[in-house]
């Protein structure tokens, strides 16, 4: 039997690069899995994609910076299934240069980043209590950890305390609560940036393995662990590194 046969999963930002790339995966495993994002025609796309191979998906389009949109998200899954066992809180976008960043954009990246990852999974975490089961995976980034892009990292440092905090504070519960942090991985996230980029199935595939075997936190690909270890320690030298690369 597939690993993960007879869950239900939803996957934010499941319309492209590494969201789209997690459903696949998901859905190989065995789940039910449904597909967030706003972009409709996308979702459908990667829906029939993954009935095509035999699998089970549902598009429901959604906005994750809209509060009203994230539960209606929430109630429509608990009508036609009842439960959701895996919620990857994969959605988010960049920010840019701070100081020529609108209050308007502010607000927009906290409210997609941020706010929608924590008004999703705590629209979802009642039934995962009352079931004493369910994995809560969210994708933050190497820049959770190392900061430079400064709108991006603060939602980034934001989601990773969101998420190891609510670990701690679910410990025993029976709901699991993990950490992805990708380095650069070629999305339409990274179009501009040039160099040979690992593909969002890397990703992909370590979420997956997390729905199974659930762990604090995971950076991928592994050898940004040294760069997190010398910010840790260094961070002068990375200050020196990143003023020098400008
Ligand atoms: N690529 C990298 O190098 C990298 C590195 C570290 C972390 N990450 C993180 O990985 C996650 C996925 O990014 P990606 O690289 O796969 O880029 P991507 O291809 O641009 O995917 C971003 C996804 O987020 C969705 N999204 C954005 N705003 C949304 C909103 N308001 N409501 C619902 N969905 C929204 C997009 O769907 P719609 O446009 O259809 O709404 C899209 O499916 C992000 O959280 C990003 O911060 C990426």
């Amino acid at each position: 039997m597939a690993s993960l046969a007879n869950k239900i999963a939803i996957v934010t930002g499941a319309s492209s690069g590494i969201g789209e790339a997690t459903a696949y995966q998901l859905a190989q495993q065995g789940a039910t899995v449904v597909l967030a994002a706003r972009r409709i025609e996308a979702l459908q796309t990667v829906q029939q994609t993954i009935q095509a191979q035999g699998g089970t998906a549902l598009a429901i389009p959604t906005d994750l910076s809209d509060p009203g949109q994230i539960l209606a998200l929430a109630q429509q899954v608990a009508e036609k299934y009842g439960q959701v066992d895996i919620l990857v809180n994969n959605a988010g976008i960049g920010s840019g240069k701070f100081s020529e960043v609108t209050c308007e954009k502010i607000d927009h990246v906290i409210r997609t980043n941020l706010l929608g990852v924590m008004l999703l999974t705590q629209a979802l975490l009642p039934g995962m209590l009352e079931r004493r089961q369910g994995t809560i995976i969210s994708v933050a980034s190497v820049a959770s950890q190392i900061a430079i892009d400064s709108l991006y990292s603060a939602s980034k440092f934001g989601m990773r305390g969101f998420s190891l905090g609510l670990r701690r504070q679910l410990r025993n519960t029976g709901v699991e609560v993990c950490l992805v942090s990708p380095g650069f991985i070629r999305t339409a996230m990274t179009a501009n940036r040039s160099g040979n980029l690992p593909g969002p199935e890397i990703v992909a595939r370590a979420i997956a393995q997390l729905a199974i075997h659930p762990r604090r936190e995971v950076v991928i690909p592994r050898y940004y662990q040294a760069f997190i270890w010398v910010e840790q320690w260094l961070p002068g030298l990375v200050d020196f590194v990143i003023s020098r690369a400008k």
